[in-house]
C-alpha cells in the first residue's frame, strides 16, 4: 500500500520510453542523490545510531541501484549525464521545510519527504518495467521498484520513530502536497 495521493498520468511512461537515454541518465541522477541524501542524514544525526545504521545500510543500496543504471547507461554507449537538477524533489523539500515542531519537526519532514521521493519512484520504476521492450531491463527495473517500496515503508517508520508528535497528520499533509506537485509539472522522461 503505497503513501501517495495520486497515480500518474498514464501517458508518462511513453514519453519516458520514448527519450530512454535520457530517462537512464535522469534516474541516474536521482539514485546517486538518494545515497548522497541519506550520508547527510548520517552526518547531521550522530546521536540516532539506529537512524545511522539504517541510512549507511541505505546509502550503500542507492550506490549499488547507481552503479547499476550507470551500467545501463554503459550498454548504450552512454555516460552519465550533467545533472539538471530535479524541480520535483526541490519543490517537495521546500514544502518540507517549512512544517511546525522545531528540529524534531524538521527530521520528521525529511524523513516524510524522503518516503514520498522513495513511493513515487517505486511506482515510475513499476510502471517503466512493466512496459520496457527488453525483458532484461524489465527485470531490473522490477527490483529496482521493489527496493524502492522497502525505502518507503523504512522511511515511514524512521518518522514514527524519530519524528515526534503528529507524524501522521503531518504525512498526509506531504502526500498531498507531493500529488499537487506532481499535477503541475510536465511530463518528461525524467522519473519525476
Ligand atoms: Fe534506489
Ligand atoms: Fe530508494
Amino acid at each position: 500500500v503505497t503513501i501517495l495521493r495520486s497515480a500518474t498520468d498514464p501517458c508518462w511512461v511513453g514519453v519516458a520510453l520514448a527519450d530512454l537515454d535520457a530517462t537512464l541518465g535522469d534516474h541516474a541522477h536521482c539514485e546517486k542523490k538518494a545515497a548522497a541524501s541519506a550520508v547527510k542524514l548520517c552526518a547531521d544525526h550522530p546521536d540516532r545510531p539506529d537512524l545511522v545504521r539504517a541510512m549507511a545500510r541505505l546509502a550503500q543500496e542507492e550506490m549499488q541501484h547507481f552503479f547499476a543504471v550507470l551500467n545501463e547507461l554503459s550498454r548504450r554507449g552512454r555516460t552519465l549525464p550533467l545533472d539538471e537538477g530535479d524541480p520535483y524533489a526541490q519543490a517537495l523539500l521546500a514544502r518540507a521545510g517549512s512544517g511546525p515542531g522545531g528540529a524534531a519537526g524538521r527530521l520528521r519532514d525529511r524523513l516524510l519527504a524522503a518516503a514520498l521521493i522513495e513511493a513515487r519512484s517505486c511506482e515510475r520504476l513499476r510502471l517503466l518495467a512493466g512496459a520496457l521492450p527488453d525483458p532484461r531491463l524489465a527485470d531490473l527495473y522490477a527490483r529496482l521498484a521493489q527496493s524502492e517500496e522497502g525505502h518507503e515503508r523504512l522511511f515511514v517508520d524512521l518518522a514514527h520513530r524519530h519524528g515526534g508528535q503528529g507524524v501522521d497528520a503531518r504525512l498526509d499533509a506531504l502526500a498531498r502536497a507531493e500529488a499537487e506537485i506532481v499535477a503541475a509539472l510536465p511530463l518528461l522522461p525524467r522519473i519525476h
